[in-house]
């Protein structure tokens, strides 16, 4: 109990079937005019879903400028070219709040665009720090993947094109003023998205339970980190978020148009949030932007090729934690090491059987890349400095040549 407990409350959160048609009354209910509806092609085009919004919004006193170009990973160069963009048309300076519509990328380019286009400065000036002119413009997140959660969580991740890094615009202030989960707009996800997505909300919710402790987590002199280590209140959510993947996942990869399985995984990504939105991530995340930086594969499939390998590794450090995953999946048993060996196996059979590679050579990855991908891994500090092993140099090594193999200790 003498965990130091620093938990960000997302202001408000609506989780609904049909939850989209809210969104108009809310806004205006906040005294807004004009809002930056920031999203992509697909839902722009193929879909109803921008044109009811903006015909919801005027019919609440609301103008609407849409930005349409979001892509996957969005650059740096995508968020400068945006605000460009936008800040260039007439009355755009009366824009007072942002709307995002889309997957993890469309709401981390909307969190970066409610700076630039506030300040009217390129996103380099945000990143790496939280010396802010001020605040940003506020931004309702209405996610349409189940997995990032960053419709609750304090970072922008942004490619760096020069060398393909992904950097972070960070800061508490950053986390959406309204996140507006309707899962039906999730059921259009192709099954590869939903299982890479989901893949992303399961690590979330394990790497945060195996994380630091808050009392050990270095936050440095930041009177106000975003992420601060694990604690009671994180830890509660993991645990209900790696049960509700275990049980809709596949479900929801195997049948698209399943309503109850999409709405936990809705649920599942958003309880994941919760405890990574405050207690952080680490080895798993550190080594995907790697891997990502190397393949240019999906954040959510780098992620998930690597986790059974970071929970491997673990073991040793965090075996009851491991061995409730393994009860959570329906294992019984009393050897706990045991139990948290099943666990790492239980998640990388999951991982074959979403059509995602279990190991790094059927992802692409040749034995000369292995110590590039532990130093641009160990290179991602923030996340590095989190992982709850004594050697994060030996133990990222070792991840990542298990990986490599397909190695479980258990195996
Ligand atoms: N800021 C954070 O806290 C945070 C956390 C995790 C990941 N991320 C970032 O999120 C991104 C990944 O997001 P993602 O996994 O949600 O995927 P995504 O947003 O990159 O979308 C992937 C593809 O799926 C399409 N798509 C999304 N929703 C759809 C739907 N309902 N129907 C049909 N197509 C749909 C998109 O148009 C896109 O082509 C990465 O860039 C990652 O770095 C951010």
């Amino acid at each position: 109990m003498e965990n130091p407990l620093y938990f960000c409350m997302p202001s408000r959160v609506l989780l609904e079937m049909g939850a989209r048609r809210r969104v108009a009354p809310l806004c205006q209910s906040q005294g807004w005019r004009h809002a930056l509806l920031v999203t992509d092609a697909f839902f722009a085009g193929q879909t109803s879903v921008v044109r009811d919004l903006v015909g919801d919004l005027a019919a609440h006193g609301i103008a609407c400028t849409v930005y349409a170009g979001g892509q996957p990973d969005p650059s740096t160069t995508l968020c400068d070219q945006a605000t460009t963009e936008i800040t260039a048309k007439a009355g755009s300076d009366g824009i007072d709040h942002l709307i995002a519509l889309g997957g993890g990328s469309n709401i981390d380019l909307a969190k970066a665009m409610s700076l630039t286009v506030r300040f009217r400065l390129p996103v380099a000036s945000f990143v790496g720090h939280t010396r802010w002119p001020g605040l940003p413009l506020p931004l309702v997140a209405m996610p349409t993947t189940s997995g990032t959660g960053s419709e609750i969580t304090p970072g922008s991740i942004l490619v760096h094109p020069e060398n393909s890094t992904k950097v972070a615009v960070m800061g508490n202030s950053l986390r959406p003023f309204m996140a507006i989960i309707d899962p039906e707009l999730t059921m259009s996800c192709p099954p590869r998205v939903t299982a890479d997505a989901g893949m992303d909300a399961l690590c979330h919710a394990i790497e945060s339970w195996l994380t630091k402790d808050s009392a050990d987590f270095p936050v440095g002199d930041d009177p106000d980190p975003g992420y601060s280590g694990r604690n009671r209140v994180t830890t509660l959510f993991a645990r209900e978020s790696v049960g509700l993947c275990f049980t809709h996942l596949e479900r929801c990869y195997r049948t698209p148009e399943d309503t109850a399985a999409r709405t936990g995984m809705a649920y599942a990504s958003l309880l994941a949030a919760l405890s990574y939105g405050s207690a952080g991530l680490h080895a798993v995340h550190g080594l995907a932007y790697a891997l990502a930086g190397l393949t240019h594969a999906s954040h959510g499939s780098t992620n998930a090729v690597l986790l059974p390998y970071v929970m491997d590794a673990l073991v040793p450090y965090r075996t009851d934690e491991l061995a409730d995953i393994a009860r959570l999946a329906g294992m019984t048993g009393h050897d706990e090491t045991r139990l948290a060996r099943n666990a790492c196996a239980h998640v990388r059979d999951l991982v074959t059987r979403l059509g995602i590679p279990g190991n790094l050579k059927d992802f692409g990855i040749g034995p000369g890349d292995l110590p590039r991908l532990v130093q641009d891994g160990l290179a991602v500090t923030r996340l590095a400095k989190a992982c709850p092993a004594p050697s994060v140099d030996a133990i990222y090594a070792d991840i990542v040549n298990n990986a490599f193999s397909g190695r479980l200790a258990g195996d």
